[in-house]
């Protein structure tokens, strides 16, 4: 394979769908992940064989984690780059959160990230190359309802920045995108006010689209991007300038 391999997770909808496109678009083949498998072989068809493949994987089980990389690598000898951006919502006030949402989020978003980043470690250290991106969240900083989302995503951050110095030496790049309020299946469940509210809460008074945090996924995951490492970069409209409001 000549083209550079990239994995994304969560690739068959939303943020992780536009990802898949850019990378494609840069020239790279993409291995879409996801435990949507319709949705995914219908997102990998629209991106065409020879440009992307599709694995269904849950990033939570540590078995299909370890399979997938077997797959990945047996087919094509490499992993460039490794996009995590699959997550999951249980939005609850604390006291009316049962704790299995709380260990949903945590396992999806925290663990599946740490499992993805772990066997994606492991083959890059030994190819002295590679890119991670984690997509964390805005939220990390706070929202209301969101104590199990954010310390998932707390976690990502505290994640990339431990990996980025574990790996620095191996010349494999390890950043984190947070979004804030993007338009995707996720967000489009959101009541129609309570979406107005969110809106009107944002600087720019917009909301993103999956291509706005796609695109500076392709900036961290280009070749001419080489020295910047650890860090968490906003896609949020300005949100986080003013924290937990
Ligand atoms: P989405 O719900 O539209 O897509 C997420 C995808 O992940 C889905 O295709 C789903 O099937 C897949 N997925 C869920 N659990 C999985 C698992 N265990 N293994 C493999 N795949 C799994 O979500 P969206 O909005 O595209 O979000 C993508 C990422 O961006 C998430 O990590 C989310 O937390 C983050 N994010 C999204 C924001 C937004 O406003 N939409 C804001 C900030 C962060």
């Amino acid at each position: 394979m000549d083209k550079k391999v990239a994995i994304v997770t969560g690739a068959a909808k939303g943020i992780g769908r536009a990802i898949a496109q850019r990378l494609v678009d840069q020239g790279c083949f993409v291995v879409l992940v996801d435990v949507d498998e319709e949705q995914g072989v219908l997102a990998t068809n629209e991106l065409g064989a020879e440009h992307a493949c599709f694995m269904p994987c849950d990033i939570s089980k540590e078995a299909d984690v370890a399979a997938l990389f077997q797959s990945v690598i047996g087919e094509y000898k490499k992993v460039d780059i490794l996009v995590n951006n699959a997550g999951i919502l249980r939005d609850k006030m604390i006291w009316k959160m049962p704790s299995e949402d709380f260990d949903a989020v945590i396992d999806v978003n925290l663990k599946g990230t740490w499992l993805m980043c772990k066997e994606a470690a492991k083959v890059m250290r030994q190819q002295e190359n590679g890119r991670i991106v984690n997509i964390a969240s805005r939220a990390w900083l706070g929202n209301r309802g969101q104590t199990n989302y954010s310390a998932s995503k707390a976690g990502v951050i505290g994640l990339t920045r431990s990996l980025a110095l574990e790996l620095g030496k191996y010349h494999v790049l390890v950043n984190a995108v947070a979004p804030g309020l993007i338009d995707t299946p996720l967000t489009q469940g959101l009541r129609g006010e309570i979406k107005q509210k969110l809106i009107e809460a944002q600087p720019t008074k917009t909301m993103g689209r999956p291509e706005d945090v796609a695109n500076v996924v392709a900036f961290l995951t280009s070749s001419e991007t080489q020295f910047i490492t650890g860090q968490t970069i906003y896609v949020d409209g300005g949100k986080s300038i003013g924290a937990g409001s």
